[in-house]
């Protein structure tokens, strides 16, 4: 009886380390997926090569990685994927802590509307010179034309930008930078729910969306209804 006691509070200790260790190694995989996107590793005279040696970064791959200050795994500082024959740029999953990503020399025909949304680090871009920044000029601080590419420089706040249509979010909620062009309006402490009408626990992430007040109300509108269908299912 004694030993069956110990073995059951021994199992949720070693459930919670393999659940661990899966959470890390599904962290590492995605990881490693985009730093693995194209061949070779990123070269020390590139740009993302010397932002990552002046960073004290060390080269993944096509990746620059370097620990972050609160946790003790590695993250994604910087991304060449320079010279790669890319055409379409989606997700870029697991380098949203970027700062800086290097999409030059690359036959793209098409970037994804939300390719960098979250991308909330993100402060240098390199793309070819006929593809426009994310979230357009107004996203950024400088943009400019040198030697065959564009450079996105500065990453503006999204939540603020005077002479534009300023952004209301619901009632009981802030705005917050989301990536360049891109907000998100999270309910205020104490409030959740649609719209943050509730009071109560669980603030709980609302709306977000392109720069556009109109986007917000759609997402809202696309938000109530699949609220809708679930609760009829
Ligand atoms: C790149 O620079 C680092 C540090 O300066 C040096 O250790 C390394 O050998 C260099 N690599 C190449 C391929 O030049
Ligand atoms: C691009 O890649 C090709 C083939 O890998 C290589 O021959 C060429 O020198 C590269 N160009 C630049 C500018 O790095
Ligand atoms: C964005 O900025 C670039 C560089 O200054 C300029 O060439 C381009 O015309 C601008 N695009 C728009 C839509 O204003
Ligand atoms: C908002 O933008 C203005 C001008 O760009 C800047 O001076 C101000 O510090 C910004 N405010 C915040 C809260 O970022």
């Amino acid at each position: 009886m004694k030993m069956k006691a110990g073995r059951s509070q021994l199992k949720p200790v070693l459930l919670f380390v393999i659940f661990n260790l899966c959470f890390y190694a599904s962290y590492q995989l995605t990881d490693l997926k985009v730093c693995e996107l194209c061949s070779g590793t990123i070269l020390n005279g590139t740009t993302v090569g010397q932002f990552c040696s002046s960073s004290a970064g060390r080269i993944d791959g096509r990746c620059c990685l370097r620990n972050s200050n609160t946790s003790d795994y590695e993250h994604i500082i910087g991304l060449d994927l320079s010279n790669c024959s890319l055409t379409h740029v989606e997700e870029l999953q697991g380098a949203s802590t970027a700062l800086m990503i290097d999409l030059s020399l690359n036959p793209i025909a098409n970037i994804s509307g939300t390719a960098f949304q979250g991308f909330i680090e993100l402060n240098y871009m390199i793309l070819p010179q006929d593809i426009v920044c994310p979230g357009g000029n107004t996203s950024w601080e400088k943009v400019e034309v040198k030697e065959g590419n564009r450079l996105c420089e500065g990453q503006k706040d999204t939540c603020n930008q005077t002479g534009q249509l300023s952004i209301n979010c619901p009632e009981n909620s802030l705005c917050a930078p989301y990536g360049p062009g891109f907000f998100e309006c999270s309910c205020a402490e104490n409030y959740h729910g649609y719209k943050c009408l509730r009071e109560g626990e669980f603030p709980a992430l609302q709306v977000f969306g392109p720069l556009g007040a109109s986007m917000v109300v759609i997402s809202l509108l696309l938000w109530v209804t699949q609220r809708r269908k679930a609760k009829s299912l």
